[in-house]
């Protein structure tokens, strides 16, 4: 089959870089190359373009400020960041709880937390695709470290409802903290994290017309997080590496 007759649905799977996307991000590769890190201003205006960028994720999350907001390389890189992030920054609670149906990004960090020691409980899901809820809830105890929960399924297209499932959690545990993989929700659920008890979502650009290699993070401003890529300063001491400035280039409506 050539490409002209390819019609391609899976979106869920990745979609196209978007035109405009593509056009925004090209001068960021060919002129404007600069280190954001510099101290002269070649690389001091992609600091700026970064910035701008940042205030625009944090928009689209619903957050309060774009200090809460971090760039990852993916949606599997924000699901570790986030998790391992948590456990490292505090190793008093063992206990875990996630669904059986994750995406493998958090499903097989889970199986290797069980292998250091973690005790994990995982939820199953009904006929329709369903999260059990109420087993959720009944599993939480003063151990409970970390709640990881997908926002939209990737094979059923299934909604679980994160907002109640944070408020609920913390109503057993205030001190356990929730993660939402919203991979497949962003983009298509309007996004509104300051206004749940959701303390730390990820989100990956290949999903909606974004190249593949971009993802970000939400971290709650009250939220200790470990860093798990140490050495320089970017993302606020939280992901060593010089930043990849044409993926988080914004793009100008
Ligand atoms: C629900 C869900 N979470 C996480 C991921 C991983 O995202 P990425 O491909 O950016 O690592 C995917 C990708 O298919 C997904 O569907």
């Amino acid at each position: 089959m050539t490409d002209k007759k390819l019609i391609y649905l899976d979106n869920n799977a990745t979609t196209k870089v978007d035109e405009k996307v593509l056009e925004v991000m090209l001068p960021y590769f060919s002129q404007y190359y600069g280190n954001p890190s510099s101290i002269y201003e070649f690389g001091g205006k992609n600091q700026r373009a970064i910035k701008e960028a940042r205030e625009t994720i944090k928009d689209f999350f619903g957050a309060r400020s774009a200090k809460e907001i971090f760039f990852t390389a993916s949606g599997s890189e924000s699901a570790n960041m986030a998790i391992r992030g948590i456990l490292n920054a505090d190793k008093s609670k063992n206990h875990l709880i996630t669904t059986k149906v994750e995406h493998a990004c958090v499903l097989n960090l889970y199986k290797q937390l069980e292998k250091e020691g973690y005790n994990v409980t995982y939820i199953g899901v009904n006929s329709d695709g369903e999260l059990n809820t109420e087993e959720l809830y009944a599993a939480v105890n003063e151990k409970t470290a970390l709640v990881s929960c997908m926002y939209a399924n990737n094979e059923t297209g299934i909604i679980f409802p994160v907002e109640e499932i944070a408020q609920k959690v913390k109503s057993i545990n205030k001190d356990t903290k929730v993660y939402v993989d919203a991979v497949q929700a962003a983009g298509k659920i309007k996004l509104d994290v300051q206004n749940t008890d959701i303390d730390m979502m990820g989100i990956s650009g290949h999903k909606f017309h974004a190249p593949k290699g971009i993802g970000s993070l939400y971290v709650k401003s009250s939220v200790l997080l470990s860093p798990l890529v140490i050495g320089g300063h970017q993302e606020n001491g939280k992901r060593a590496g010089t930043e990849n400035v044409p993926f988080s280039k914004r793009i100008k409506r």
